[in-house]
Parts: structure tokens; C-alpha cells; sequence
């Protein structure tokens, strides 16, 4: 008991007093749930999947599905997809309250709903000054739960999931965009830029679906997401190298190689600054974009830079950046290398799976020959001139 009885005018408790603070985004949506189910006890799961426009693809970003929540990770076209299509077309949420009416359905989104037994679903549109961005998704177990009544609650919970996930998916554009633009403002010159980061941010997320999918490491979309936006930035540090090192056509030096080694705590500082500078000091995805810039170098036995981490010292998403990003250095040429094979690579990555590279991340990465494969065919500095991109 507080020695003075609280006064009646602060008696009220604010079941979303969450929402103030910084905790992160599953915490916020867990609690948003909590408090829809104290109105509307039938909403089993709210999830969220974001829309890429450039790709037509779908993905599920967060969910909320109270004491065993799974997110299934899944990505889908838009374009498959023919009854959230016309929630577009018509400018109208969907409301489906027997989901028999999918039973034929062969879309990943009613599948993945469909094995987890829901019966009714709300399904709204989110959109940031009018431009399409995913849906926010209210599942129930039981039919007929939507009622005009209940709708008219939801659309307010879903407007602010909405906002919730705007202002977290901007932050993670806000610094990524800092941080290139701080990369290009200073003529970044690095020879291996333009495709090699196209395609090693891709291998990572490779790494990172495949260590999800095997349940060796429990990593949520929204963090695959990130490795992914994150990767490219993985030698911002480099931006402070010499030329006269940093565009050597030759071998480097032994002295030489110490200060290319700077590079990684260079892009710590750097990532620090603008964090400050941004007002983003807090946002939770910035020990993500540190640990790449930072760890990418470790090795399992402790004898990367620059701190000498050792085995799990190493964060995992610089262990899966390692991989991604000694593959693509060896398949690329370089004005001091030739390309290697992707046999030559893959059997190098082996070898370097006993005491430097994370087995778990180069396995990731050889099992999945196929996809690897596509990358390098999309990703080729003739496509990139051809598309006219930076280069
Ligand atoms: P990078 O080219 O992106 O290479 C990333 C990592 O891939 C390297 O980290 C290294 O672990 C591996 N790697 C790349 N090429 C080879 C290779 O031909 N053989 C082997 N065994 N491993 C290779 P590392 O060594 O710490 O180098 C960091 C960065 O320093 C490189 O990034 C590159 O920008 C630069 N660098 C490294 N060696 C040389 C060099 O001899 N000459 C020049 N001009 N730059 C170099
Ligand atoms: C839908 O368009 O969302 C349902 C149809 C399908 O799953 O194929
Ligand atoms: C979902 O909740 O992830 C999608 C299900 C649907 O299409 O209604
Ligand atoms: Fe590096
Ligand atoms: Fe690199």
C-alpha cells in the first residue's frame, strides 16, 4: 500500500500504457491483443504481412496468437491471391466469416490459415499516404465472429497496428537510407560494390530462411527482413580507407592489411553517429546493423578481427554476413583474383566450416545450390548496366 491513498483522478489504468514505452513491436501487438480479447474473446491471432510492390510478393511480418504463438514464415504473390486482390480493387477490408468458402483455396496465406483450423477472418488494408503497403489480418477458430458491431471495434485496433508498424518500418528506411547515404556522399569507391552487395545480401537471407526453416535458430521474418536491408552495409567502415589501399590492384601488404582491418570499427563508429544524429538510438534493430558492420570478420576460433570473438561470442547475423560474404568475394574476380567456381567456393566454405565459418550458415548456403545459382543469374554487372543502376 502507497502511504498516500491515490487520488481517485489517477485511479484508472491504461491497459495499453505499453504502447509508451520502448519495448519492442511483438511485446506492443501482444498487448493490443490482450485488450481486443477483453472485448471480443474470439479473436484468436492478429498477424501482419507486408507488401513489396517491386516484387508483388506478400510476407508475414508479426502475429500475435496468445501462449503458443507461431509466426509460419511465408512469402506469396499478391497476384495469387484473388480475394486480397479485390479488398484493393474495391477499396474495401474483407470479412470472411465461415472460411469454408476457401476450402478449395490453393493460396499460401488460406493454407497456412486453414491448417491452423480458423474458421472467420477480418482482413484490412494498410496504407501510408494512399500507397498500399500489407494487411493487417483477424483471425478467429470460431465462425461468424465479425459482426457489423465488432468490425467497428477492429478498425480502430487495426488503424493503430498500422501506424505501430509504419513508424518501425520507417525507422529500419530511415537508417538504412542514413547510413548509404553517408556511404555515398563520401565518393565510396569500393571496387566489389554494386552486384556483390545485390547478391550477398540475398545470400544471407538465404542463410538466415534456411537456419529459421530447420529450426536450428529461431529467427523471426521481421529479423530475416533486417539481415537482409542490414547486409549491404556490412563495409560502410570502408568508406575511411585510403584509395591507395582500398583500390590496390595488387596484394595487399602486411601493413597494409592491418588498416583495411579497420574498417569494421570504423563502420561501428560511424553506424553510432548517425544513430545519434537520427534521433535512433534506441530503435531495436540497431545492435542487428552494429553486430554486421562489426563482427562480420570473427572467426569461430578466435582468430578473426577485430575483437578475437570466439564461437557464440560471434552474433549470429555476422556469422550468416561471413558466409554470405567470403562466398561472393571468391566467386567474384577482383583486380588482384580471379573468379573461383561455385565448386571451388563451395569446397573452400567447407574447409573453412571447421573453426572459421558457422557450419550451420555455409550448409544454408551449399544446400541451396538453386536458388544460389539464380541469384548469380540475376545479379550480373551486364544486368545491373543494362537496368542502368548504380554500379
Ligand atoms: P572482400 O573482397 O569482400 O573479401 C571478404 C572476405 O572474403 C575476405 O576478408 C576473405 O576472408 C575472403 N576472401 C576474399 N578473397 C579471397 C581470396 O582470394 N582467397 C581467400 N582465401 N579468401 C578470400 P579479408 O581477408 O579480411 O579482407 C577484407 C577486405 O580487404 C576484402 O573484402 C577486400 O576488400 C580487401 N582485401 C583483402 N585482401 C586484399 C588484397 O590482397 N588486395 C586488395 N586490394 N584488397 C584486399
Ligand atoms: C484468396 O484469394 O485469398 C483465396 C483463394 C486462394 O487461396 O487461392
Ligand atoms: C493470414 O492470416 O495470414 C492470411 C489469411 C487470409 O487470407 O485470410
Ligand atoms: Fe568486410
Ligand atoms: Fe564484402
Amino acid at each position: 500500500m502507497p502511504d498516500v491513498p491515490p487520488s481517485p483522478l489517477y485511479s484508472h489504468e491504461d491497459p495499453l500504457s505499453v504502447l509508451n514505452s520502448a519495448a519492442n513491436l511483438s511485446r506492443k501487438l501482444e498487448a493490443i491483443h490482450e485488450d481486443v480479447l477483453r472485448r471480443i474473446d474470439a479473436v484468436h491471432r492478429i498477424a501482419i504481412a507486408t507488401y513489396d510492390g517491386a516484387t508483388d510478393l506478400l510476407k508475414t511480418f508479426i502475429a500475435s496468437s496468445g501462449p503458443n504463438n507461431t509466426l509460419v514464415y511465408y512469402d506469396a504473390k499478391l497476384a495469387d491471391s484473388p480475394s486480397l486482390k479485390e479488398i484493393l480493387r474495391v477499396g474495401r477490408p474483407r470479412v470472411v466469416n465461415d472460411l469454408d468458402l476457401f476450402r478449395k483455396g490453393s493460396h499460401t496465406h488460406t493454407q497456412v490459415i486453414k491448417e491452423m483450423g480458423f474458421r472467420s477472418s477480418y482482413t484490412m488494408p494498410m496504407y501510408q499516404n494512399g500507397t498500399f503497403w500489407g494487411f493487417v489480418f483477424f483471425n478467429s477458430l470460431q465462425a461468424d465472429v465479425f459482426t457489423p458491431e465488432r468490425l467497428r471495434l477492429l478498425d480502430v485496433y487495426g488503424h493503430l497496428i498500422a501506424s505501430l508498424v509504419t513508424s518501425e518500418i520507417l525507422a529500419v528506411r530511415v537508417l538504412a537510407a542514413a547510413v548509404k547515404t553517408a556511404h555515398d556522399m563520401v565518393h565510396f569507391r569500393d571496387p566489389e560494390t554494386g552486384t556483390h552487395i545485390d547478391r550477398m545480401s540475398r545470400y544471407s537471407r538465404l542463410i538466415a530462411r534456411h537456419l529459421a526453416a530447420s529450426g536450428i535458430h529461431r529467427i523471426d521474418d521481421r529479423t530475416i527482413e533486417r539481415i537482409f536491408e542490414f547486409a549491404p552495409l556490412h563495409d560502410l567502415g570502408k568508406v575511411g580507407i585510403p584509395d591507395r589501399i582500398l583500390l590496390k590492384p595488387d596484394r595487399l601488404t602486411d601493413e597494409e592489411r592491418e588498416v583495411m582491418k579497420t574498417h569494421t570499427t570504423r563502420g561501428l563508429r560511424m553506424i553510432e553517429e548517425i544513430a545519434r544524429n537520427f534521433g535512433l538510438e534506441h530503435f531495436e534493430g540497431l545492435d542487428l546493423l552494429r553486430h554486421i558492420a562489426e563482427s562480420h570478420h570473427e572467426a569461430l576460433d578466435g582468430s578473426g578481427y577485430p575483437r578475437g570473438l570466439k564461437g557464440d561470442q560471434i552474433p549470429l547475423e555476422a556469422r550468416i554476413v561471413a558466409v554470405a560474404d567470403v562466398f561472393d568475394a571468391l566467386t567474384s574476380a577482383r583486380p588482384y583474383k580471379p573468379a573461383w567456381s561455385n565448386e571451388e567456393a563451395f569446397g573452400f566454405l567447407r574447409k573453412m566450416a571447421k573453426g572459421k565459418l558457422d557450419g550451420d550458415c555455409v550448409e544454408g548456403l551449399i544446400g541451396n545450390e538453386k536458388e544460389v545459382k539464380e541469384i548469380q543469374r540475376q545479379f550480373t554487372d551486364e544486368a545491373r548496366d543494362r537496368e542502368g543502376k548504380r554500379g
